[in-house]
């Protein structure tokens, strides 16, 4: 599988970094990656002064050297492998990207047709899968069934893990994870689960699982099939992101790939994260319904005092238009004008986006449109129902978290993640009985 990253691969460069603590100094070694990142390693830190750092959000900590994507958040490039995910998204397929990203080079002819025959013989569901689905309520929103079907998948898979088990569990993990979010939405609708064709690609099998009924032919728009395609290689991986940064951390404790994933989907449902493109149509839904004007909502996003958020704006590496974002505002008007499709939120979109980048709040913060500002827009052309938009992303994903978990159990440098903490509570003091509270 995908060969470690080897720590000394990552050039070490002779400048050095120093702390002084009180009368201490401590030489710090600098370690630098293959695109320049520089990083200062405190590996020693706390063994040699008893001080640890802090940084509330990690915004300026690296876990991890890691050769899978490269972000440059202020020239807006994204990277899988070296490959610019332009070139990805026009030319790749979606698990031809995901051999990509979990082995570090395209795949042959030979490798890819055996992968793609590998998934798409492992695309059905044990049948209990039908009871478990039942006893959820019709209305559950698809994250939680997709994190709660993944985690059960280990009850079905209990083999002690090793380089074979693991293997068979990323070919089912992929395999099954379009037919987990299929019977999910089938399961809201109340409608027969429709079972995976080995007769179709993989997007086309969604589709096909998700909109097909007993009842009826039905034909998978090949436009279709391709921008969900290329939505899920836009989405496959994205370095070291709160899901694949969970995903990581619930690994590190040797905990198997399916708890891994189950928790990564978990996190990215959050609407800060991968939740967002739910909330960007809502928004632009709220937009349309008060008459269309998007100035009241900007207006709020920018009150300090209200914690609304313009949903699908802002990013915490990308200091410059996010170059998924850009892609998607392209493709946004190609699938409509294919599917002949119109939509009023488009409009909204892009009336929106136009204002915030002349606005002072935003361009001051360098906050534009992220991943999940337009991938929303497209996902209601394809018929994609709004609350399965982040599942969508988990499918995208999973190629991405799966390759960082092999990634960081390969790593020289593995152990155990345990965050450290500056404690503000109280000092230590007595028990007081009841009768002196
Ligand atoms: C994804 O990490 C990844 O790579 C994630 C992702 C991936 O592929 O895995 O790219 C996918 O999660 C994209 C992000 C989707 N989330 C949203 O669109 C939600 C809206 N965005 C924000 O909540 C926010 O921008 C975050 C969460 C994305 C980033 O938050 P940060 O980095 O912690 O930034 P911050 O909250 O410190 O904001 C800095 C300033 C603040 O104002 P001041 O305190 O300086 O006055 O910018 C403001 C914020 O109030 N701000 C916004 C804003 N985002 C930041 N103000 C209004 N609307 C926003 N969307």
């Amino acid at each position: 599988m995908t060969s470690p990253v080897d720590a000394e691969s990552a050039a070490s460069d002779p400048e050095t970094a120093e702390i002084r603590l009180g009368e201490k100094t401590l030489p710090l070694s600098v370690t630098e990656g293959t695109e320049g990142e520089r990083a200062v390693d405190i590996g020693a830190l706390r063994k040699d002064t008893g001080y640890i750092t802090l940084d509330p959000g990690f915004g300026n900590t690296g876990a991890c050297r890691s050769a899978i994507t490269f972000i440059d958040g202020e020239k807006g490039i994204l990277r899988y492998r070296g490959y610019p995910i332009e070139e990805l998204a026009e030319h790749s397929t979606f698990l031809e990207t995901a051999w990509l990203l979990m082995h570090g080079e395209l795949p042959s002819k030979m490798e890819l047709d055996d992968f793609v025959g590998d998934v798409t013989s492992h695309t059905m569901l044990n049948e209990s899968f039908r009871k478990f689905m039942d006893a959820l309520p019709r209305d559950a929103h698809p994250m939680p069934i997709c994190a709660a079907t993944v985690g059960a998948l280990a009850t079905f898979y209990q083999q002690p893990e090793s380089e074979q088990s693991i293997r068979q569990t990323i070919v089912q993990l992929i395999a099954k994870m379009p037919t987990i979010a299929a019977y999910a939405y089938k399961h809201s609708l109340g409608q027969p689960f429709i079972y995976p064709r080995n007769d179709l690609d993989y997007s086309s099998n969604l589709i096909h699982m998700m909109f097909a009924t007993p009842c009826a032919p039905f034909e998978v728009d090949p436009v279709v099939a391709k921008a969900l395609d290329q939505l899920f290689i836009l989405h496959a991986d994205h370095e070291q992101n709160c899901s694949t940064s969970t995903v990581r951390l619930v690994g590190s404790s040797m905990a198997n790939l399916f708890a891994s994933i189950s928790a990564g989907i978990s996190a990215l449902w959050g609407s800060l994260h991968g939740g967002a493109n739910q909330k960007v149509v809502e928004m632009f839904e709220a937009i349309e319904k008060g008459g269309g004007d998007p100035e009241a909502y900007i207006a709020r996003a920018k009150d300090p005092n209200d914690p609304t958020r313009l949903m699908g704006f802002g990013h915490r590496v990308y200091k410059n238009y996010d170059p998924r974002a850009a892609f998607l505002k392209d493709s946004c008007r190609q699938v409509l004008d294919r599917l002949d499709v119109s939509d009023k939120l488009l409009e909204i979109a892009q009336g929106l986006e136009e204002i915030t980048l002349k606005d002072p709040y935003f361009v001051d913060r360098k906050l534009y449109p992220n991943v999940d500002f337009y991938s929303g827009v497209i996902y209601r052309a394809l018929g994609i129902p709004v609350d399965a938009f982040t599942v969508m992303f988990a499918i995208g994903r999973l190629p991405g978290w799966i390759a960082q978990w092999i990634e960081m159990r390969n790593d020289p440098a593995f152990r155990i993640g345990r965050p450290r903490q500056i404690y503000t509570g109280a000092n230590q003091r007595s028990y007081e009985g009841m009768s002196s509270r």
